[in-house]
């Protein structure tokens, strides 16, 4: 397992883009918009892991939520896993809360499903598989 990447709430994309390209020097990349959650993503590779920008493109989009209560920030973050099915039994036999019993889409072809924070201790977790 390792960090895939962190999720970031932003107002604008385009924003910012301005630190983390130009000031921070990073390279954003895999721009796509993603129907089901409302929002338009944007990847940053860091080393192995990527900073996920999330903007929200429709006002019930849960990243536009998240921003109405608390502002812009860290608003997920995800582990990478090699069987999402696996994992999520293991989660049900454990009895954690799951805001995804089975997987669903993610970007660039990932599956993914999402752990909710009152099982986490804070935060909302974000399980991705990679499909080859
Ligand atoms: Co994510």
């Amino acid at each position: 397992m390792k960090i895939d990447h962190i999720g970031i709430a932003v107002r604008s994309l385009s924003e910012t883009l301005r630190f983390y390209q130009e000031a921070l020097g990073l390279n954003a990349s895999g721009f796509e918009d993603i129907a089901d959650q409302g929002v338009r993503v944007a990847m940053l590779p860091v080393g192995e892991s990527r900073i996920e920008l999330l903007e929200p493109l429709r006002a019930d989009s849960p990243v536009e939520k998240f921003m109405a209560k608390r502002g812009e920030g860290i608003h997920h973050i995800a582990i990478q896993v090699g069987d999402l099915e696996a994992a999520l039994e293991r989660l049900k036999t454990a009895g954690v809360r799951l805001i995804d019993s089975s997987p669903r889409q993610g970007a660039h072809g990932s599956r993914i499903a999402f752990i909710h924070p009152s099982s986490t201790h804070g935060v909302l977790l974000e399980l991705v598989e990679h499909v080859k």
